[in-house]
């Protein structure tokens, strides 16, 4: 019998992140707890009402993620019952030919793969000071995964679009709970001619599993997560941005940087598209106590649709910087791997910096960039050891 147990750890983020419990989290529970959810071991439960699971930092060592250890970001609840030979897809509003497609007919377009590092934009918000109300991500709400499936263009072009659909907006099968507005956003219909932009239906080779999405999501590559709708049902083209409000107040970015803990009016802010750039350590894990000589600091980094250029390590609290080493796999969206081989012989605490910089010139600042929803943060990542 395999004795193996499967199960998630539950411990709230920001209490991992600082050691602090936090007041704003009254859905949190008290200690940490163990839940049965096969193939997701060791896995860290963020709420259990709509599944949110968090991968743990030790986790970025594949530059794959393993379907059970890649996130879960749920609104709402995941539909009940999917029958794939019932699913279909729609397509309509501004096309010239309405269609609608079962899985048997999106299996016969040409299938292209992406190697998608996904991210959702309130990752790392139990990381903001102040603190910001919503799902206390500590620093995996992010992963990569092979992304397969048709190309969104394909279906569109057989929809035939009018030059008035500007927005292409996308409707999970999500089980709406009471009066809660559903899980509906659109995205310009540049990126989804993009060729890049997928209607996916598989992820690492094997069919999407249902955290995840079966049997098709959207993929917008290097956008927030958000924008690549699961369980997708129908694709509507726009005249405009969908009104709603996944798409305001939600996921939007203030105009000007906003002075910590302030408001900022809709009306001054704009949607979030692609990702920062940014990385993150994963081991030593933060608190580790490591014996002198040798020790690999090792992380992953990315940049939403640009490149990572250099990843910059730190040992001395940020005094001096040296570059680390890149990863071989690489591929445009994805996160990269990297390792900083590092020898102390002088026991003590250190702390330890990674600063990611990417194609377009980006660097992760020290100080995040503080807004009103905890989106994107990407501050210069740290974790705080002990050599032995
Ligand atoms: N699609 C639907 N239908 N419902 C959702 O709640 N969550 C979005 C996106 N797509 C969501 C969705 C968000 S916020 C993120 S970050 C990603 O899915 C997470 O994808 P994953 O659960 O496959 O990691």
């Amino acid at each position: 019998m395999n004795s193996r147990r499967d199960f998630l750890r539950y411990a709230s983020a920001a209490a991992l992140a600082t050691g602090a419990t936090p007041s704003l989290l009254t859905w949190a529970f008290p200690q940490e707890q163990s839940v049965d959810v096969p193939g997701e071991d060791g896995m860290l439960l963020r709420s259990f009402r709509f599944v949110d699971i968090e991968t743990p930092v030790e986790y970025f060592n594949t530059w794959l993620t393993p379907v059970p250890h890649f996130f879960v970001r749920n609104h709402m609840y995941e539909p009940v019952q999917l029958d794939a030979n019932e699913w279909r897809l729609s397509i309509g509003g501004e096309v010239e030919k309405p269609i609608t497609l079962s899985l048997a007919d999106l299996s016969k377009l040409e299938t292209h793969s992406v190697v998608n590092t996904l991210e959702c934009a309130g990752n790392g918000r139990s990381l903001h000071r102040p603190q910001v109300p919503g799902i206390q991500w500590g620093k995996g709400a992010v992963s990569t995964a092979r992304f397969s499936g048709p190309r969104m263009r394909d279906v569109l072009h057989r929809a035939a679009v009018k030059p008035s659909g500007k927005h292409v907006m996308f409707r999970g099968l999500d089980e709406v709970p009471g009066k809660v507005p559903p899980f509906i956003r659109s995205i310009p219909i540049e990126k989804a001619l993009d060729s890049d932009t997928l209607i996916a239906t598989h992820m690492n080779g094997q069919p999407l599993t249902k955290h995840h999405g079966f049997p098709a999501r959207a993929l917008a590559p290097g956008w927030i997560g958000a924008a690549s709708c699961k369980w997708l049902t129908e694709i509507k083209l726009l005249d405009a941005e969908f009104a709603g409000n996944f798409m305001s107040p939600a996921y939007r970015w203030p105009n000007q940087p906003v002075k910590p803990g302030d408001a900022v009016k809709p009306e001054d802010t704009h949607p979030l598209t692609a990702l920062s750039v940014k990385s993150v350590i994963a081991g030593p894990t933060d608190g580790a106590s490591v014996s002198s000589g040798k020790i690999i600091v090792h992380g992953a980094a990315w940049a939403g649709e640009a490149d990572i250029t250099k990843v910059e390590i730190s040992t001395d609290n940020g005094a001096t910087w040296t570059p680390a080493k890149l990863g071989h796999d690489q591929s445009r969206y994805a996160w990269r791997l990297w390792t900083y081989d590092w020898k102390t012989t002088k026991p003590g605490d250190y702390t330890l910096q990674s600063r990611a910089t990417d194609s377009k010139g980006r660097t992760q600042p020290s100080t995040p960039e503080w807004n009103p929803s905890g989106y994107l943060y990407n501050a210069i990542d740290q974790v705080k050891i002990h050599v032995a």
